[in-house]
């Protein structure tokens, strides 16, 4: 899309959600019961502290969230503090949520609740996590625990954020908890998280038989490096399968809407030597090359795969979310652009039959991103983590005047 496509209108279906998404361990603060704390005062990750502190500031940020223009939230429950010990269910984070909850509703935002955004009770990680059956049943009982105890106050469900960026981020990078290597690990949790996205599914219904329940899939938009190699075409078809759909299929049945996650695209080359080389992750490489914007974490912006990805998860015949997509940008001169353009592309897929009910920017306010700890601003809100004080970015803006 080029500079005269900015002003271009396109409009959104009546009753589109338009929101933010967040994670508790990115915002809360002080989740000291999880794994990644743990790892953080190990000393394996920046460690995350007040964060946000969002686990008292909820109000301050949902009213931001309203008058942003948002009619819409996904947030995530923290596990470690619903069930800081095996079995023992704590009430006061029960109640803790449920405010959040009847906040949000209050306010008029739509509520989607993520039950597993990348951190496990420390107690689950210690016996093996979700790698094992053990750990696949404790996660159902957990959703199962949440749809009793929260569900009168859930809009929508998604049982697990990006499973293969947690499978290969911690069992095959090693850069996560459990920092694990190797290839028959990955493999595992990769069919464990399929069989607890399943189960939870199953209780989840057997409490809420109406719930809409579904998971947050990363899809990366692959193109061949050369557009006519045969090998460049053939790895493609491969890597989308394996990396976009294998989930998808596994899980469709226990389903009832699908999550997209999009971030950023990638052109996979075959080489001789290498293997698959994928272009746009050479990221150190590309850094200072100015032919495609490109954002803070060193991704490449592609505002068109967007429209390839929902249009290929047409395929699913269900209704289909954004559950994230977002832009590191402190300087905020591109978020704006990049919002506009994403949705440009969405409006375009609904038009040619994806049925998306929504479209959530990844994130409310800045956040904790993981291991790379307090750099990235991906925020519509500029938090200033020392005092805590919050301010909207101008970028923001594009919401109310949508
Ligand atoms: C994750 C978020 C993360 C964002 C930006 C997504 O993969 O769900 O937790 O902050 O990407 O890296």
């Amino acid at each position: 899309m080029d500079e005269s496509d900015k002003e271009t209108k396109f409009s959104l279906p009546t009753g589109f959600l338009l929101g933010a998404a967040s994670a508790a361990h990115q915002v809360e603060g002080d989740n000291f019961n999880n794994d990644w704390w743990h790892a953080e005062q190990e000393g394996k990750l920046p460690r995350s502290g007040k964060v946000a502190d969002h686990y008292n500031r909820y109000e301050e940020d949902f009213l931001l969230a309203k008058n942003i223009g948002l009619n819409a939230m996904r947030i995530s429950i923290e596990w470690s503090r619903i069930e800081p010990v095996q079995g023992r269910w704590d009430a006061t984070a029960i109640e803790h949520y449920r405010k959040v909850l009847k906040k949000m509703k209050e306010l008029g935002l739509t509520r989607m609740v993520t039950l597993h955004h990348f951190t496990l009770p420390q107690w689950l990680a210690e016996s093996g996590g979700l790698a094992t059956d053990n750990g696949v049943g404790a996660f159902a009982r957990f959703a199962w625990f949440v749809a009793q105890n929260l569900g009168d106050e859930v809009d929508l469900w998604c049982t697990i954020n990006e499973p293969e960026v947690y499978a290969s981020m911690g069992y095959r990078n090693g850069v996560w908890p459990p920092f694990k290597r190797g290839t028959l690990s990955v493999i595992n949790i990769v069919r464990k998280l399929v069989a607890a996205h399943n189960q939870a599914y199953a209780t989840i219904k057997e409490v809420l038989p109406e719930a809409k329940v579904g998971m947050a899939k990363n899809n990366v938009h692959y193109e061949p490096f050369r557009k006519t190699n045969f090998l460049d075409r053939l790895i493609v078809r491969i890597v989308r399968y394996f990396g976009n759909n294998y989930i998808l299929e596994k899980t469709k049945n226990h389903s009832d809407f699908i999550g997209l996650n999009y971030y950023f695209y990638n052109r996979l080359k075959f080489d001789w030597h290498r293997g698959v080389v994928e272009m746009n992750r050479n990221f150190e490489k590309l850094a200072n090359t100015t032919e495609e914007p490109r954002s803070e974490m060193g991704w490449r912006t592609f505002p068109e795969g967007i429209y390839h990805l929902l249009l290929d998860l047409k395929k699913y015949d269900k209704p289909i979310y954004i559950t994230e997509n977002g832009i590191a940008n402190a300087r905020d001169d591109m978020r704006q652009d990049f919002i506009r353009q994403h949705l440009q592309w969405t409006a375009k897929a609904i038009d040619e039959g994806a049925d998306v009910k929504g479209y959530f920017y990844w994130t409310l306010t800045d956040t904790y991103e993981w291991h790379d700890g307090f750099g990235p601003k991906f925020g519509l809100v500029e938090v200033n983590f020392e005092t805590q004080e919050r301010k909207v970015r101008d970028s923001a803006n594009i919401f109310r005047n949508l």
